[in-house]
């Protein structure tokens, strides 16, 4: 059982009518980058918790969550009522395997993502061990809408600091752009796409990919990185591919 503390809103954003951002100031346990606390409110008088991903880096304060409402969800249609100033539970331990040091060393670090799984990922690029580690960094964030395309601002500042070093691959799948892909992450893999639009092969001798977000897509990418050779990473049989389901 996760023990909770108190934390307090400091801000909240409004992305769409579905996407939101909490920032929250706790006092929680150091965590590193890519790992999810649990947030919990009382409903009905019962404690409903469910896992966030940090997506502030360990070293940014305040907190931050980002998250998707669910239709009927439990604990999202509490979570949209919050405001600055309210108060929320936080478990003072993080979890979770999808970080860097449970990456061996490679050339190019990929990091996949549907929806709100881009939130650890922002937090590992928010951190000076990942430009340090890898020579090419390609974060892909695959959404619906082009709406849905969250945190640009805090993308474009890191493709001005880090120049060549890091490329941002926007997927919208519902609706026409003039700038991002029109399909989903596995089939960019199959046709060559993804790699053509990052300008460096995807090899396991030279790469290791995380990946985070939808279920299907996850199952589905993972598959076909497997039949090119690649291998999940384990913490007892180290491999390529670090994954974590959303649902
Ligand atoms: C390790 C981990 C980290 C997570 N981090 C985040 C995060 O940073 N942001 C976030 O929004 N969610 C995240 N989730 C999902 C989150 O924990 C909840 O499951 C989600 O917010 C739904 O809660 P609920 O009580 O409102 O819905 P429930 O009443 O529990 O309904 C669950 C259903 O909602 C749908 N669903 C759940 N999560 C998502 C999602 N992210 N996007 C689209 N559909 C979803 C699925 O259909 C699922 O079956 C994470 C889950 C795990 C396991
Ligand atoms: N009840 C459910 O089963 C369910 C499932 C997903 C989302 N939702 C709800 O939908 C809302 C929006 O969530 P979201 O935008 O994050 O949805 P999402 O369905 O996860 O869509 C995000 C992106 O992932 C793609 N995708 C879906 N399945 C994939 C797969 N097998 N392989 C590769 N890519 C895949 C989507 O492509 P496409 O546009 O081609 O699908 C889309 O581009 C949420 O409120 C959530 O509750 C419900």
């Amino acid at each position: 059982m996760a023990k909770f503390i108190d934390g307090k809103i400091v801000a909240k954003k409004k992305w769409t009518d579905k996407l939101f951002s909490l920032q929250v100031e706790a006092k929680v346990d150091p965590f590193e980058a890519g790992q999810f606390a649990k947030l919990a409110l009382d409903i009905d008088g019962d404690l409903v918790s469910h896992p966030y991903s940090f997506v502030n880096a360990p070293h940014q304060n305040p907190l931050e969550f980002y998250f998707t409402l669910v239709p009927s969800g439990l604990l999202t249609t509490q979570l949209v009522k919050l405001d600055q100033g309210d108060s929320i539970l936080i478990s003072r331990h993080a979890s979770g395997f999808l970080r860097l040091s449970e990456l061996p060393q490679a050339k190019y670090l990929w990091l996949l993502s549907t929806g709100t799984g881009i939130g650890p990922f922002l937090s590992i690029l928010n951190t000076k061990e990942s430009w340090r580690r890898f020579d090419r960094i390609i974060l892909v964030h695959a959404v619906r809408y082009e709406d849905d395309l969250t945190y640009r601002e805090s993308i474009s500042k890191l493709l001005t600091e880090y120049g060549e070093q890091f490329r941002y691959i926007p997927f919208v799948s519902r609706a026409i752009t003039s700038f991002a892909l029109q399909m989903r992450i596995p089939q960019s893999i199959e046709e060559g796409l993804l790699e053509a639009h990052a300008g460096i092969p995807l090899l396991p001798e030279s790469s290791q990919i995380m990946i985070c977000g939808n279920p299907n897509m996850v199952k589905d990418t993972t598959e076909i990185l497997l039949s090119k050779g690649f291998k999940k990473n384990k913490r007892k049989e180290k491999g390529q591919v670090t994954v974590e389901n959303y649902w």
